[in-house]
């Protein structure tokens, strides 16, 4: 059965002490419930608070994940930072990716696939985010764009490296905006993501791939989102800087 994942993805919040207090939060509420066995929890800090976030959880409440990685191996790439950092730092996933880096820092699908390969080479699991604009869907493109996005970032995996792979279908529209996709334009996009995986590496993989849902994801609207068959937990941002907030979602499932 494939996992349910509730992903915190941080962006470039929180100064030290305030993370130290919202990770010491998120671990006292997750000390008082009890989560569905298959929900798997991960927190994607900042690189600065990556060490101090894995300390808290000695992987036994939450997994670890990065925002970004180097698409190179090593080197003369001021202020990058590589898979082989990461990997040393025993952290689990990584996202990549995300829509603000393919629009703020020009990253192509091209640069994702080869974060991807950076990652998978390094024992990472990619979480790898895609999702049209407004005017994307508005003009009906969504399931094109998507589709390219897969094929030109993913496909050129063999099965068994994609069984690491997570993917995160994130509407740019729903991004921080406080809209979110309702539960059947999530479910559509997200069954259309698993029948392309099953046309390129069989059903078996497909049904083993967690595909997430991210764009402002809620305490509010989480259950109505994960109660569809295809959409396996969610990328939260900003309510993942509130220990309240994200903890109800982790329990949604
Ligand atoms: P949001 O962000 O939950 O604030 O909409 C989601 C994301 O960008 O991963």
């Amino acid at each position: 059965m494939r996992k349910h994942i509730v992903a915190g993805n941080w962006k470039m919040n929180k100064t030290f002490d305030e993370a130290d207090e919202l990770i010491s939060n998120i671990m006292d509420k997750l000390e008082k419930t009890t989560l569905d066995r298959n929900t798997q929890v991960i927190i994607c800090p900042p690189f600065p608070f990556l060490e101090m976030t894995s300390d808290y959880s000695d992987d036994s409440y939450f997994a670890v994940g990065a925002q970004n990685v180097s698409d190179q191996e090593s080197g003369a790439y001021t202020g990058e930072v590589s898979a082989a950092m990461l990997e040393s730092m025993e952290l689990d996933y990584c996202i990549v990716g995300h829509s603000e880096r393919r629009a703020y820092y020009h990253e192509t699908d091209e640069i994702i696939a080869r974060k991807v390969d950076q990652l998978l080479k390094h024992n990472l699991r990619p979480i790898v985010c895609c999702g049209e604009v407004l005017e994307e869907r508005e003009s009906n493109r969504q399931f094109d764009v998507v589709k390219k996005q897969i094929t030109d970032g993913l496909f050129h995996l063999t099965a068994e490296q994609f069984a690491d792979i997570v993917i995160a279908y994130e509407p740019v529209w729903a991004i921080g905006t406080g809209k979110t996709a309702t539960p059947e334009q999530a479910q559509e996009m997200h069954a259309f993501i698993r029948g392309l995986i099953a046309d390129k590496y069989g059903k078996e993989v497909a049904d083993e791939t967690s595909i997430l849902y991210g764009g402002s994801c809620k305490p509010g609207n989480a259950k109505e989102l994960f109660a569809n068959p295809d959409v396996d937990g969610g990328l939260i941002g900003g309510a993942s800087l509130k220990a309240d907030d994200f903890i109800a979602i982790a329990e949604a499932f």
